[in-house]
Parts: structure tokens; C-alpha cells; sequence
């Protein structure tokens, strides 16, 4: 088989190497791809956004199947483009891609189907928001509609703080037209938990958990970022939890966009806060989350090319989803200054200290080869991650691990999974 992956990041970096593990697998292509990805794919110059430059690539080199990691393509209509050609692809079309596209059509989803979610209104009118909040109760969740590069969310503990953010996100378009309609929705206090899961369209086969930490400075401490680091399980993801979540949240989920008429086929990421009235969904995505692929695809026990495939064929209710019974905890390793100004172009060095070492993985996420050889490309530039026996060996695995990798203005949360110190 030739597979062929979408996207530039850590998380595509994780499925290229789990992809590569399927005796299925012939050859992969990536695309754009980058410097750690070229270790098991071509890594093709066409950009996520150039759908029909991708479909005629992917029909020129005869690719069997073809996966799209991030969220912009699959939004944008990605897998229609592809299906019009004939071409097999593992994603959501773009009618149901909106789970993730839209904020507001999300919360109208599960406020229709009785999916436990925070209380919200949704307003395309500043002048209509501003009067809201007027007699609201603070702190208070602004999120713009639409994608924002997980940046469009503002908890706001003032009046004036949330007037302030209407203004940026509705009048000064901030985040452009995402900003074109806005939620305003209760604030949840408890613990997030990410699920991410496998669907068919009818069928749901939840991953296991993992926690993201997505401020940038420890102490959850600084702005949002893509997410600084992750570990899995999430010791706080009871089987309480899981319970609720089945009978609540995810087939639910799954028969709300069927009845729809937005047939569900891909990855549901299920952004999860455990509140004490009951867990609730802070936010759906359409794709794999990034860093927590990179938790997940390692301990995940089947061959990812085979259950791909029974999403795209609807035979996911034949598939036993297994996951090793130990932990991962992934720290990225950013260029000082991300998520705001940071420099690029730093050598890295140590790499190939992780070439065959077991239980140990360097996804790259913003790097480039250049004729010094790797250098640092982006605010996040790599992912270690670690495996244990459980949580407190992962992570102290993953701690001694990122010493290996070096690069000029290299900078790390130290606090990656302290959380598990508390279940
Ligand atoms: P989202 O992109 O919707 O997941 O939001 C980004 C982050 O903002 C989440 O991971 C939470 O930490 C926080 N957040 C979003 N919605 C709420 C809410 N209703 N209450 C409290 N925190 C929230
Ligand atoms: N790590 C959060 C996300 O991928 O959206």
C-alpha cells in the first residue's frame, strides 16, 4: 500500500511512524511533512490547503489511502475533493468537519441532543453580546465560532475584560472571519481530560485518555499555546468517568450527526472538563490532537492502517481497539519566546540518540533540514516521549530523555504531568 499523510507536525510525525508499523505499508508520502518525518516518508512540497495540487499527486503516484492530520484541510473540504476523484481518504467530510469548524454549530448540536455541555448563547451581533453581558456572571468564556489556531478562546474575569474581548474578537476581527459569530458560555471549573476516538459514522471506538497542558509557562501559568505536553492514561478518567461519558457523550455524539444528515467517518476528539455536576464537552476537534497523538499512537496496541480502514468502510464494530497496559508522558521542547516571538535556525543536535532506543520517541513538529544539517523551524520544534510502567516512570523517563536533544534557546515546561502527583 502507498499512504499518504497530511500535515507538518508532531502529531503527523506520530502517525507516519505508527503508519510505517503496518506490514500493510509500502511506501508513505507527507505532505508538506518535515525534517523528522523524512526518517519514514517522501516528504512532497504541496501545501495541506492545495487540495486539487494533493488529489492529482495523489492520483499521479497511484496512493491507496491517504490520511489528513490537521484541522484547516479537513474543514476546508479535503476528503470531498479527494472523494469527487475517486481517491480513498480517512477524515470528515466537510459537512461534518464542522463539529470542529464551528463553535456555535457545535453547542447547537448538543444542546438539541441533550449532551452535557456548559450553558451558552451564541450572538453574530457585538452590540446584542455586549448587552448580555451586562447581566452576566463572571468569569465568563468568550470563543470565537471558528478556527483560531486554538487561540480564539478568552476566559474573562471583569466586565470590562469581556467587553474588551468582543471588541477584539467581533469588531476588530482578531482571529479574521472566525470571529464572525461568538459563544458566550458559562465558565466550568474541574479537571480536562482529552479522548480522542475512531469513528465510522455509526460506530465509536474511544483511544485511551490523555491530558494536554496547553499554557505555556509552569503552573499553568501564560498564555495558550498548542499544548506544551501530555500524558496518558489521565488517572482522573475513572471508569465512573467512562461510564457517564458512554452514555452521554459519545455515541450520542456520533447519532447527533448522523440524524443530521452529517455522517460522522474519521477521528472525534473529545475535549472533556470533569466538573462536579458530571463531566461535560468543553469542545469537539475533527482530527488527532497534537501533542496527545503522541501519547496515544504509542501505547495504542492495533494496526492503525486496519482500523483506518474500517472507518472508511463502516466496519469499525469488528474492531477490539487495545492499548498497552503502561503510560506516556511527551514534553515539547519550543524555541524560548513561543507561543509570542521567537527566533529559528538553531541546529539541533542529539537526534539520533533516539534511533532504536525502545519505548522512547523525538517527533519533530517545527523543524527543516538545511545543509548544517536540522534546525529549529517553529515555537514548538519537538515532542519527546517516554513510556513507563506507569505515570511517575513515564515521566521521569521523559524528564532524562529530553536531556539527549539539544538546540540553542531550547525551553521546556517542568511541570509536565505534576498533575498525577494529586490522583
Ligand atoms: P477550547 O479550544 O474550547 O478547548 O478552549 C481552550 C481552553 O479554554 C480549554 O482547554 C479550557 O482550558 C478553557 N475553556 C474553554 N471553555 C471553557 C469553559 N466553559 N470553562 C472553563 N474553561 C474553558
Ligand atoms: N492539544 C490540543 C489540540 O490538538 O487541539
Amino acid at each position: 500500500m502507498k499512504v499518504l499523510i497530511i500535515g507538518s507536525g508532531g502529531r503527523e510525525h506520530a502517525i507516519a511512524w505508527k503508519v510505517s508499523k503496518s506490514p500493510r505499508v509500502d511506501e508513505i508520502y507527507c505532505a508538506p511533512g518535515n525534517a523528522g518525518i523524512e526518517e519514514y516518508a517522501k516528504c512532497v512540497d504541496i501545501g495541506a490547503m492545495e487540495f486539487e495540487k494533493l488529489a492529482a499527486f495523489a492520483k499521479e503516484e497511484g496512493i491507496d489511502l491517504t490520511i489528513v492530520g490537521m484541522d484547516d484541510p479537513l474543514v476546508g473540504g479535503i476528503v470531498d475533493v479527494f472523494e469527487a476523484e475517486g481517491l480513498r481518504v480517512f477524515g470528515p467530510r466537510k459537512n461534518a468537519a464542522i463539529l470542529e469548524g464551528s463553535k456555535a454549530f457545535s453547542k447547537d448540536l448538543m444542546k438539541k441532543y441533550n449532551i452535557p455541555t456548559a450553558a451558552y448563547e451564541n450572538f453574530e451581533d457585538p452590540e446584542k453580546a455586549l448587552a448580555y453581558l451586562e447581566t452576566a456572571k463572571f468569569p465568563i468564556v468568550l470563543k470565537a465560532d471558528g478556527l483560531a489556531l486554538g487561540k480564539g478562546v478568552l476566559i474573562c474575569n471583569t466586565l470590562q475584560e469581556a467587553r474588551d474581548g468582543v471588541k477584539s474578537i467581533m469588531m476588530d476581527k482578531k482571529f479574521g472571519t472566525a470571529g464572525n459569530t461568538m459563544v458566550i458560555e458559562e465558565f466550568m471549573t474541574g479537571r480536562e481530560v482529552s479522548v480522542l476516538s475512531f469513528v465510522d459514522g455509526k460506530t465509536i471506538r474511544t483511544m485511551t485518555s490523555a491530558q494536554d497542558h496547553k499554557r505555556a509557562k509552569d503552573g499553568d501559568q501564560g498564555l495558550n499555546t498548542g499544548g506544551m505536553g501530555t500524558f496518558s492514561p489521565s488517572p482522573f478518567y475513572t471508569d465512573e468517568v467512562d461510564d457517564f461519558c458512554n452514555q452521554y457523550i459519545y455515541q450520542a455524539t456520533v447519532d447527533a450527526m448522523a440524524s443530521e444528515g452529517r455522517e460522522f467517518k474519521g477521528i472525534i476528539f473529545f475535549g472533556l472538563m470533569l466538573t462536579e455536576e458530571g463531566p461535560k464537552v468543553l469542545e469537539y476537534n475533527a482530527r488527532f490532537g497534537d501533542p496527545e497523538a503522541q501519547v496515544v499512537l504509542p501505547r495504542m496496541k492495533n494496526d492503525m492502517i486496519e482500523v483506518v480502514e474500517a472507518c472508511i468502510d463502516g466496519t469499525l464494530d469488528q474492531i477490539d481497539l487495545q492499548f498497552e497496559d503502561n503510560a506516556a508522558v511527551c514534553v515539547v521542547l519550543a524555541s524560548d519566546g513561543y507561543p509570542v516571538s521567537y527566533e529559528k535556525g538553531f541546529v539541533i543536535s542529539g537526534l539520533e540518540n533516539f534511533k532504536d532506543k525502545e519505548g522512547y520517541y523525538v517527533f519533530h513538529a517545527g523543524t527543516k533540514r538545511t545543509d548544517k544539517g536540522i534546525v529549529t523551524n517553529g515555537g514548538r520544534v519537538l515532542g519527546v516521549t517516554a513510556k513507563g510502567k506507569d505515570l511517575k516512570d513515564a515521566r521521569a523517563n521523559a524528564y532524562e530523555a529530553i536531556k539527549l536533544v539539544e538546540f540553542e534557546n531550547k525551553y521546556c515546561r517542568n511541570d509536565i504531568g505534576k498533575a498525577i502527583d494529586e490522583a
